[in-house]
């Protein structure tokens, strides 16, 4: 939630800092703000909206070497060009962005800063204020700057400029992510390395706690009480085409499109030389000596983990429970002796699931996590980390970090199975290479899937998503994908509950989305079916090839029928999309909500 950048160089900073906030959007997009600083001093845009209505404000003629930005996911004040960042102190000498949540804002500015007014309802505003009160108080500004971060409680990536010291950026971390990049003559921050990878694939990672003085030509990284800390910079493993859309209209369907290559990649990253699927041998360890698995995750990556239970459960033989992570941190249920916690989440950044992380370790036990971010903070904090291959995945809604997923799932499943002595009843990586070819003919299908929206949904304001057994898992992220980008109201259910309480809802016409993939539930799904219809339901029947009846709407290629979730979620990712086209809404940035969740 929120990004930010810094440029501090040679160059005009504002066009170098509002194409990185154009690949940080996906973090948040209610507002945006830059704040440069030349010989005139620091000259602060920003606007409600996108980083393109921020760029019409932004005046040519003013060119600066040293800047700082922002794009906003509003937490504290509504999205407005007042609580958009850059904020400034009272007297224009600092200005600040901040992506994060300041717990003690309030208790802060009442014990400090009472005979200041607040031009923003943030939380933000109280940082620079206070930075300034401590200098006015005679500090310098780094000490001023350290001073106010440990009267901070809780999380924080900022960047400050201070009118009075050109040639620096002060920056800090806690919580939220940040990276300093490195150039000739000089440097950058940003948020995630996408943002600057215009400039430098060339990225020092920094810690909870750490703050850093940037300048053109250095960057020291230093603790809180002023020790200066050594790092190693790293190459960022990222390709310009990897983050760009390319002939794509969205982000969306371009990653919907990607999905055969990443089920490939992956079999391939998890493969050894002579072919044999191969995972880090402690992880094995740690999944074969747990009594039970805990699977905690948001959102998307929760879907994905309710089938990755049935692949523990069923292939590997350990017991597992699946929980929501903002609950779970809450309301921790009676843990088993033995127990593992895997975390699955494609950013690795989320506040949600990182609360459960923290509490998990401090009780000592052992911790895996399943991202598509190496070095994220979850990777970092867990004890071990499985990665997705999947590529950055850069639109809201989450298509094939879903299925990356689904997949590495099954095969460390599998591997922990045959590591145990347990006899797979098939070859997995034979029957993933299925998979690939399926999801392949289904994204070549897309004017079929565009046909289905507008026949089932184009007027409608609500829709329902029934399954069973797996197609149950399916039918939740089916749901959500629709919901989150196109706002029709939809909700996933096990086959067997409509009847319970939601039938009710059923009106003439009402779209209701059936899966039949799982053979053992066949007759059961078709049944309630046949219930909805009785009630005036519109039915869109998915089934598997072998399966199929007559009218239904589409036939999905025959699959392993515990590998179904991979290849029936393609045609509900793509109604979506054409669902959210039609409806005009913003596929890749839908209202309200950002990529990376990191507040709670
Ligand atoms: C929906 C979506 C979200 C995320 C959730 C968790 O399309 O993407 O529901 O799955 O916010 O995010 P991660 O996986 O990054 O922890």
């Amino acid at each position: 939630m929120c990004g930010i950048v810094g440029y501090i160089g040679d160059l005009d900073s504002k066009e170098i800092l509002l194409k990185g906030l154009e690949k940080l959007e996906y973090r948040g997009y209610d507002s945006a703000g830059i704040a440069v600083r030349n010989e005139d001093g620091v000259t602060v845009f920003k606007e409600k909206g996108r980083i393109a209505d921020l760029r019409l404000a932004v005046e040519d003629d003013v060119t600066a070497k040293t800047g700082i930005g922002h794009t906003r996911w509003a937490t504290h004040g509504v999205p407005n060009q007042l609580n958009a960042h850059p904020h400034q102190s009272a007297s224009g000498r600092y200005t600040l962005v901040h992506n994060g949540v300041i717990e003690n804002y309030h208790l802060l500015q009442k014990e400090y800063l009472a005979d200041i007014e607040m031009k923003s309802d943030t939380d933000t505003e109280v940082i620079v204020q206070l930075i300034e009160k401590f200098s006015k108080d005679g500090m310098t500004t780094a000490e001023a700057f350290r001073y106010t971060l440990e009267l901070l409680h809780g999380s924080y990536a900022i960047a400050l400029l201070d009118a009075e010291e050109a040639q620096t950026i002060f920056v800090a971390k806690n919580k939220s992510p940040l990276l300093v990049g490195l150039g000739d003559d000089f440097n950058v921050v940003a948020s995630d390395a996408m943002a600057m990878l215009q400039v430098t694939d060339q990225y020092v990672e920094l810690h909870d706690l750490e703050m850093v003085i940037v300048k053109k030509e250095s960057v020291e990284i230093q603790k809180l009480d002023g020790t200066v800390v050594e790092r190693d910079s790293y190459t960022a493993e990222l390709d310009m085409s990897d983050i760009e859309k390319g002939t794509y209209p969205h982000y969306m369907l371009k990653e919907i499109d990607e999905q055969p290559g990443v089920m490939r990649k992956i079999i391939q990253a998890y493969q050894n030389e002579q072919g044999e699927l191969e995972i880090d041998q402690d992880i094995i360890t740690a999944l074969n000596e747990a009594d039970r698995l805990y699977i905690i995750a948001a959102g998307t990556s929760y879907h994905a983990g309710l089938v990755g239970k049935e692949y523990f459960e069923k292939i590997a033989g350990i017991p597992v429970e699946v929980h929501i992570s903002s609950e779970f941190g809450y309301n921790m249920p009676l843990l088993s002796k033995k127990p593992l916690f895997l975390f699955i989440t494609q950013s690795g950044e989320t506040a949600d699931s990182r609360q459960v992380l923290v509490k998990i370790k401090k009780l000592g036990h052992p911790t895996l996590t399943l991202t598509n971010a190496k070095g994220s903070t979850l990777s970092r904090e867990a004890d071990h980390t499985l990665l997705l291959h999947a590529g950055p995945e850069i639109a809201v809604a989450s298509t094939k970090a879903y299925t990356a997923q689904i997949a590495v799932l099954a095969i460390t499943a599998a591997v922990a199975a045959e590591k145990a002595g347990r006899k797979a009843d098939f070859d997995i990586v034979h029957e993933m290479s299925i998979v690939a070819n399926a999801v392949q003919s289904l994204v070549d299908s897309k004017e079929k899937m565009e046909q289905i929206a507008t026949d089932f949904l184009s007027t409608t304001r609500n829709a329902f998503f029934i399954g069973r057994n797996l197609d149950f898992c399916v039918s939740m992220e089916g749901a959500l994908k629709l919901k989150e980008i196109s706002y029709i109201q939809a909700e996933g259910f096990a086959g067997g509950e409509l009847k319970h309480g939601t039938i009710a809802l059923i009106e003439e016409g009402t779209p209701i989305f059936a899966l039949a993939t799982q053979k053992a539930v066949s007759l059961n799904i078709r049944g309630n079916v046949k219930e909805v219809v009785a009630r005036g339901a519109n039915p869109c029947i998915i089934a598997m090839e072998g399966m199929e009846e007559e009218g239904d709407t589409l036939v999905l290629p025959n699959v392993h029928p515990l590998l179904t979730p991979l290849v029936s979620v393609i045609p509900l990712q793509l109604i979506s999309y054409y669902a959210s086209l039609h409806r005009g809404c913003d596929v890749d940035k839908p209202r309200n909500l950002a990529k990376s969740v990191t507040v709670e």
